[in-house]
């Protein structure tokens, strides 16, 4: 049966039979909206305060770090800090782009939604340990006073807020109209023909969507993935901005997205824990190439973040 497709396809020049995965169930695939939880909702003021704090060394101990400098693509090549990026957990500090889509599956299981682990990490001994330090510091700086009061409605900088309005930033950090969503939506020439087989192989040949799936490109769960050595299981990442990063893997294992296609498409390294999700899949050179192509197109708009300029004491 599926011979004699593959014959009519040939024979109608290919292009209506290339794509196996129907537009409907992609559908699915793409970020509609995040939502805002009702204790925290979501005020402009606060998102842009949210961003200072964010940028704000004052949370660190020593005044020599900020979120940003572990967390945002787009600063860690940029800025210099004393502190390597890798000091917690000796892991590589996932970029917070979707972080909100992650369906309340953080890298620590124990925290059940983002303003649980916003608070945790400003309690690291990187960041301030200590509440009444931290609201000291920025109760000193006036302009920090008026925005807290303009975001919340009443006066009082408290160690809730901050992690509130943190938590509300980290809300808007989304990567949405990548060529994929595009195409999807109904652009489609946003693809381009590698793109569009890649995404065949994706989906059907080699099954990544059985963890890669929905808007985040993630299924919010921890898996193994064959990597030597290592037993622990680790969350399935967003693939969405995948192709801007430059270390790969929670332990930065891999510096080539090629190499991490390798590692899946053999079903992980020889002799490692394995999920049993991940099976090798047999697929040509060809085929694999077409597959990081597809994974190109799920780069989202870029949306340069710019570095706010910080409140003055
Ligand atoms: C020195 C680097 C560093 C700094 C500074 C830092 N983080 Fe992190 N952060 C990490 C690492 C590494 C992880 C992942 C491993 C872990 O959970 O410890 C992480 C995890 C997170 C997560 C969970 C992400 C997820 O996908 O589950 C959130 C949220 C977060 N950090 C927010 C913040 C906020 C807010 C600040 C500033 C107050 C901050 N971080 C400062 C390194 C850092
Ligand atoms: C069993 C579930 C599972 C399957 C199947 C799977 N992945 Fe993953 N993927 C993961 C997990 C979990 C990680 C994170 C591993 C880590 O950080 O050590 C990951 C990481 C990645 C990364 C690196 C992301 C980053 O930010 O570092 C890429 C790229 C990737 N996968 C692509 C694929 C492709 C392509 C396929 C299909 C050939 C695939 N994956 C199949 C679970 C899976």
């Amino acid at each position: 049966m599926f011979r004699i497709l593959s014959i009519i396809c040939l024979l109608l020049a290919l292009q209506a039979c290339k794509e196996p995965v129907q537009k409907a169930e992609l559908e699915s695939f793409v970020v509609k909206n995040v939502i805002h939880p009702s204790n925290n909702p979501y005020n402009k003021d606060k998102v842009e305060l949210g961003k200072l704090l964010y940028f704000d060394k004052r949370l660190s101990l020593k005044g020599d770090t900020n979120c940003a400098i572990c967390h945002s693509l787009e600063i860690q090549n940029s800025e210099t800090s004393s502190v390597p990026r890798n000091q917690i957990h000796k892991s590589v500090a996932p970029p917070l782009t979707n972080v909100a889509l992650y369906k309340d599956v953080f890298t620590d299981p124990q925290a059940n939604d983002l303003e649980e682990i916003v608070k945790e990490r400003v309690h690291t001994a990187l960041m301030l340990k200590d509440e009444k330090t931290i609201v000291t510091r920025l109760n000193q700086v006036a302009e920090y006073r008026d925005l807290f009061e303009k975001s919340f409605g009443s006066p009082g900088i408290t160690m809730d807020r901050i992690v509130k309005a943190i938590s509300a930033f980290e809300r808007t950090i989304i990567s949405k109209n990548s060529k994929f969503d595009r195409y999807v939506m109904g652009e489609e020439s946003a693809l381009t023909p590698s793109q569009k087989r890649g995404m065949d192989v994706f989906m059907n040949k080699a099954k990544c969507n059985q963890c890669h799936n929905g808007p985040n490109f993630s299924d919010s769960t921890q898996h193994t993935t064959g990597l030597k050595g290592i037993t622990q299981k680790i969350r399935t990442p967003s693939l969405r901005d995948v192709s801007k990063k430059n270390e790969f893997m929670h332990n930065g294992e891999f510096t080539k997205l090629e190499d991490v296609v390798n590692h899946f498409v053999s079903g992980g390294s020889k002799g490692s824990i394995e999920d049993p999700l991940l099976k090798p899949a047999a697929i040509t050179e060809e085929e694999k190439k077409d597959l990081i192509e597809f994974l190109k197109s799920l780069e989202g708009e870029s949306h340069p973040l710019e570095m706010p300029k910080i409140p003055r004491a």
